[in-house]
Formats: C-alpha cells, sequence, structure tokens
C-alpha cells in the first residue's frame, strides 16, 4: 500500500489479529449466552460446503433467495458448490431494493417453497445485501413456523453489520422494519472478494456502519479507520479482513449482551434517528449509509451542544466521513419536516424518542431527554442551505 499515505498519530496501540486456517477468520455468536452461530469471513465460497458439513446441513433441500443484482453474478456459483451435497438447489430471485423489502415478496418467498415442496427441515439461503438477508430471516422465521437459514451476505453494509444479531423483517406502511422476527442463522459465511465488484456508492454506504461500530464502542478501532483510510478506500483485501473481522466483533460484543433489544442494543442505533427520518424524507433516492453518516453528524453535534464531546471531537467525527465518500451535509430539505418524521417511529412505538449520543469517542449513550429544539437545531447544523450561505 501507499507508503506516503499521511498517517495521524496514533494514539492508541495496534491491534493484532489471529489467523485462522485457510486465510478465515471465525468468530463464534453466543445467544443466551450458549455458542449459536459462526461468523466465517474469508475470500472465496469455497469453503461453503465444509462449513454446511460441520453443521450437518447436507441431504437438504436448499433455497438460495438472492435478488435481481446479486442473482446474476453469484448464485450460480453458490449452485454448483452446493449441489454435490443437497438434495435439490434451487434459487429464488427477488426484485432489488428497499421497495421491495415488503410481506408481498415474503409471500412470493412462501408460494415458491410451496411449489418446490419445501419442508421445515430444509434451509433456506439469503445470498445479497441487507434486504436479501432480512426478507429472508424473515420467512425463515416465519416459513412452517421457522426454518434454518444461512446469511451469505455480498455488501459491506450487511457483512458488517445487518447479518449479524439476528433481526429480519420488512418495511410496513411506509414504517421501515415494522414487522419482523428475531431468528438466528446456522451461519453467516462472507466472501471479501465480492467487495472488490461492489459499486463505489454501495461500497462507502456501508462504511457509515464500519465508522459507527468505531464511535460507539472502540476509539482505537475509529484511529485505526483513520489511519488506514487510503488502503480501505482502495479496497486492499488484507485491511478489509482486519477491518470487517474488528466491527463485526464489536456488533457480536452488543448482540450477545443484548440479543433482543432490551437494553444497550439500542446504542447501534446511532445516527439512525434522524438518518431514518431523513431516508423516508428522500425516498430512499440516498443510501442507507448516506442518511446514516448524515444522521450521525447530527447526532454528534447534539453530543458536543451538551458538552458531552468537544468541539474539536465533533468535527474531527464530521470532517472523517468526507474521504469516506460520505454526505455531512445536505441540501432541499425542509428540517421542520426531518424533524415531524423522527417522530413516527416514535409515533407507532407509542414510546419517547431514544437518541443515542456519544459521551466520548468509542462510547455512546441512550438518552430520551433530546428536545425537538436540539433535533432541529441539529438538522440545521446538516442542512446546507445555498441561498443563505449565498447571502454571507
Ligand atoms: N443494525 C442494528 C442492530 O442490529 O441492532
Amino acid at each position: 500500500m501507499r507508503s506516503d499515505s499521511p498517517k495521524r498519530i496514533r494514539r492508541y496501540p495496534l491491534f493484532y489479529i489471529e489467523k485462522g486456517n485457510n486465510m478465515s477468520q471465525r468468530i463464534n455468536v453466543l445467544y443466551q449466552k450458549k455458542p449459536c452461530y459462526d461468523i466465517v469471513i474469508t475470500r472465496d465460497f469455497n469453503g461453503l460446503t465444509e462449513e454446511l458439513e460441520l453443521l450437518q446441513l447436507t441431504g437438504k433441500k436448499i433455497a438460495i433467495i438472492t435478488d435481481t443484482q446479486v442473482g446474476p453474478i453469484y448464485s450460480q456459483e453458490v449452485k454448483e458448490l452446493l449441489l454435490p451435497l443437497s438434495e435439490q438447489v434451487s434459487i429464488f430471485e427477488m426484485p432489488a431494493g428497499e421497495a421491495n423489502k415488503t410481506l408481498d415478496t415474503v409471500k412470493s418467498i412462501y408460494t415458491f417453497l410451496i411449489q418446490e415442496g419445501f419442508g421445515r427441515k430444509d434451509l433456506l439461503i439469503a445470498l445479497g445485501g441487507g434486504v436479501v438477508g432480512d426478507v429472508t430471516g424473515y420467512a425463515a422465521a416465519t416459513y412452517m413456523r421457522g426454518i434454518d437459514f444461512i446469511q451469505m451476505p455480498t455488501t459491506l453494509l450487511s457483512q458488517n453489520d445487518s447479518s449479524i444479531g439476528g433481526k429480519t423483517g420488512v418495511d410496513f406502511d411506509g414504517y421501515k422494519n415494522m414487522v419482523g422476527a428475531f431468528k438466528m442463522p446456522r451461519l453467516v459465511y462472507m466472501n471479501l472478494n465480492v467487495l472488490t465488484t461492489l459499486d463505489d456508492r454501495q461500497y462507502f454506504s456501508g462504511f457509515a456502519e464500519v465508522m459507527k461500530h468505531g464511535l460507539i464502542k472502540d476509539s482505537a478501532f475509529y484511529t485505526w479507520l483513520i489511519e488506514n483510510m487510503y488502503e480501505i478506500c482502495e479496497r486492499d483485501l488484507d485491511i478489509l479482513e482486519e477491518m470487517i473481522f474488528r466491527s463485526c466483533n464489536i456488533k457480536k460484543t452488543v448482540v450477545e449482551k443484548d440479543p433482543t433489544e432490551q437494553g444497550d442494543r439500542a446504542l447501534l442505533n446511532f445516527g439512525h434517528t434522524i438518518g431514518h427520518a431523513i431516508e423516508k424524507y428522500m425516498n430512499f433516492e440516498l443510501t442507507h449509509g448516506e442518511c446514516i453518516s448524515l444522521g450521525a453528524v447530527a447526532a454528534a453535534f447534539i453530543s458536543w451542544k451538551r458538552n458531552l464531546i468537544s468541539m474539536e471531537d465533533y468535527y474531527e467525527v464530521r470532517d472523517m466521513y468526507v474521504p469516506f465518500y460520505l454526505p455531512i451535509s445536505i441540501d432541499h430539505i425542509e428540517p421542520k419536516e426531518i424533524l415531524q418524521l423522527t417522530k413516527s417511529d416514535k409515533k407507532a412505538e407509542g414510546k419517547k424518542i431514544k437518541f443515542i449520543l456519544l459521551k466520548r469517542i468509542g462510547k455512546a449513550v441512550i438518552d430520551d431527554t433530546v428536545t425537538d429544539a436540539e433535533i432541529l437545531d441539529a438538522i440545521n447544523e446538516i442542512y446546507f442551505n445555498e441561498e443563505e450561505d449565498a447571502c454571507e
């Protein structure tokens, strides 16, 4: 990698990871204090058959649930690998995109499974990004009262975040993730090589959730991300492997402690209150990560205004999204409407907004006292008003 990369001063010791066999990393995730499933981080699909044998998931019918974007690229390769150890391998392609994260898509998966004769002992594989993982997981949680499933995430966002922790579900009536279930996968198998062909926007969108893990739980990781920004942007696989391994470990720690979000798992929603509102306001024209970086800047701003973090930390956090091609301001919005949208989820849940603030870099807290005025101030902070700026 570039030896001329400007490096920030290292504030923390480097974290070394122990290599597993065959160039892969393995993280075991506990559920209710018992080993539940492994996250396998590797560089091709070849190890999948061995994993299925280890889990005694052979001799079953397998449905690869994928979408119209990922399916044409990878589903045949995965199918060929699985054929020798399965009774039957079928592929179901859903239309790609958040707009299809619906009960209608789940219904079409049920219909497909019934037509193909799937029973409770068979297996689903989610091959794709977060939407495919969430929809397949929900179909697996509900088809015949529950069927095994495996996550094979193919985007940075799903590899670091959505494939881990058992949240599954769909959007409903304009509400994100309103219908769902907790359903743990039998395995999360990720091939990092797929990231090299991901389009830039999707790749950097996923990075917003990686950054979030550092900000809320691990300042050394946050610093490491900044130090390695050039390699991350260039998708150096060794660096990506370390990044994903560390990021998945942070997520593992959080979901093990609070699998069903009774408490601290909500910390993972840092940046999501305002982020989700912008996502909705923009009619999903921005990527999830783009909205989350805007929401994170707004949450860091409130943290600064409350003297939880310093002004320097706020500006550093804000500016650190820029090299990763993530937005820190947005134009053509109506801040008051965004504020209203932050409440629509609250209205649906019948609860106060749980806002996630930074107490310092690497430590987040849940706070339900953030006022409308503070939220509006924060939205105005990220609002790039061309007309006002021109007058100054
Ligand atoms: N992505 C947030 C969570 O898994 O809780």
